[in-house]
C-alpha cells in the first residue's frame, strides 16, 4: 500500500540485435544471454516479448564487415537488413512499437556515428546530419514508429522532423538521445554490431560529440535543445551512473523520459553473478526499480523479457 515505486512489463523497451541470414542465434560473449538474430528469430522474439506486456523493441543492425565503408553508404540503402527486419516485425506483430537506431557506427569502417572530417579527427556534424536525416526517412518509410537518434551531432532532432514532415512522416515519433554521455559502459554493444572491431578498440574515442561524464548542467541544455526541436521523448543514456541527471531532467521536462540501461551495466550484474558475488536475480531487479524511481517513463534495458516474466507470475 505504501510502496512508491512499481515495475510493470509496460515500462520496458527491448533493445535486439538483428543480422543477415537463417542461422542459429548468435550469442554475445560479453552479454550472456542476449544473442544476434536472424529476422525470422526477431519476429519470434517480438511476438514472445508482446505477449508478456512488452510494448516496444529497439532494433540494431550487425553488418558484415564487408559491407562496412568510411561513409557508413550501408545507411542509405533502401533494401537494408533493419529495415527489413522493421517490415517483418510490424507486419507480424503490428501493434508493438517499434524503434530503430539513427547514427552511422553499425555502418562505418571507424565505428563513429558519423563521416570524418577531412583531417579524420573529429565527425563532420553538418554532413552528418544530412545523411542522418535521409536515414530517417527511409526508416519512417518502412514502417517504425520512433526513430531514435544516438549520435549526438547538433541540430539532429530539428532536423529529422523538418525532413520528416516534408515526406508526410508527420506519424513518426522521435526519441531522442538526449543526454548521452561518452561513457565506458558502452563496450559489449560495440561487440555486439561490431563498432569495436571495426575501430579496432573497445574504448573508441567519441568525447567531440557525446557529453562528458563530469557534466550536469551541459546534459540540461543538450536535452532542452532536443525537445525545443521537437522531440516527443528525451533520453539519459547510461542510466545507472546517471540517477542525478534522470532526476534533474525528470524536473525540467514535461516529456516523457526514457532511460537506457546500457551493456555494460548488463554485463557487470552477469559478470558478478557468475562468479557468486552478486544475486543476479534481485539485483537486476533492484537497478531497474532505481532507475524507475529517479524518474524515468520507460527503461530501455537487456533485461526486458526475463524481468516482465518475472513480474507477471
Ligand atoms: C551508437 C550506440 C551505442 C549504444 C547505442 N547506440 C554505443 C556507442 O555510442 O558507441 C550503446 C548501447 C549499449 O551499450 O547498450 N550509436
Amino acid at each position: 500500500m505504501t510502496e512508491e515505486t512499481i515495475l510493470s512489463p509496460s515500462d520496458f523497451i527491448a533493445p535486439l540485435f538483428v543480422v543477415e541470414g537463417d542461422d542459429a542465434p548468435e550469442p554475445i560473449s560479453s552479454m550472456p544471454g542476449v544473442f544476434r538474430l536472424g529476422i525470422k528469430d526477431l519476429v519470434e522474439e517480438c511476438r514472445s516479448l508482446f505477449a508478456l506486456g512488452v510494448p516496444a523493441v529497439a532494433l540494431f543492425p550487425k553488418l558484415a564487415d564487408g559491407l562496412k565503408d568510411d561513409r557508413g553508404t550501408r545507411a542509405l540503402d533502401p533494401d537494408g537488413l533493419v529495415l527489413r527486419a522493421v517490415k517483418a516485425v510490424k507486419e507480424a506483430v503490428p501493434q508493438i512499437v517499434v524503434m530503430t537506431d539513427i547514427a552511422l557506427d553499425p555502418y562505418t569502417t571507424h565505428g563513429h556515428d558519423g563521416v570524418l572530417t577531412a583531417g579524420r579527427d573529429d565527425v563532420a556534424n553538418d554532413e552528418t546530419v544530412g545523411i542522418l536525416t535521409q536515414m530517417a526517412v527511409l526508416h519512417g518509410r518502412a514502417g517504425v514508429d520512433f526513430v531514435a537518434p544516438s549520435d549526438m551531432m547538433d541540430g539532429r532532432v530539428g532536423a529529422l522532423r523538418r525532413a520528416l514532415d516534408a515526406q508526410d512522416l508527420t506519424r513518426t515519433a522521435i526519441m531522442a538521445y538526449s543526454v548521452k554521455f561518452a561513457s565506458a559502459y558502452y563496450g559489449p554493444f560495440r561487440d555486439a554490431v561490431g563498432s569495436a572491431k571495426a575501430a579496432g578498440t573497445h574504448s573508441l574515442d567519441k568525447r567531440t560529440y557525446q557529453i562528458n561524464p563530469a557534466n550536469r548542467r551541459e546534459a540540461m541544455i543538450e536535452a532542452a535543445l532536443d525537445e525545443a526541436e521537437g522531440a516527443d521523448v528525451l533520453m539519459v543514456k547510461p542510466a545507472g551512473a546517471y540517477l542525478d541527471i534522470i532526476r534533474d531532467l525528470r524536473e525540467a521536462t514535461r516529456r516523457p523520459l526514457a532511460a537506457y540501461q546500457v551493456s555494460g551495466e548488463y554485463a557487470q550484474l552477469h559478470a558478478a553473478a557468475e562468479r557468486g558475488w552478486l544475486d543476479l536475480v534481485k539485483t537486476r531487479r533492484e537497478s531497474l526499480l532505481a532507475i524507475k524511481r529517479a524518474g524515468a517513463d520507460m527503461i530501455l534495458t537487456y533485461f526486458a523479457k526475463e524481468m516482465a516474466a518475472e513480474l507477471s507470475l
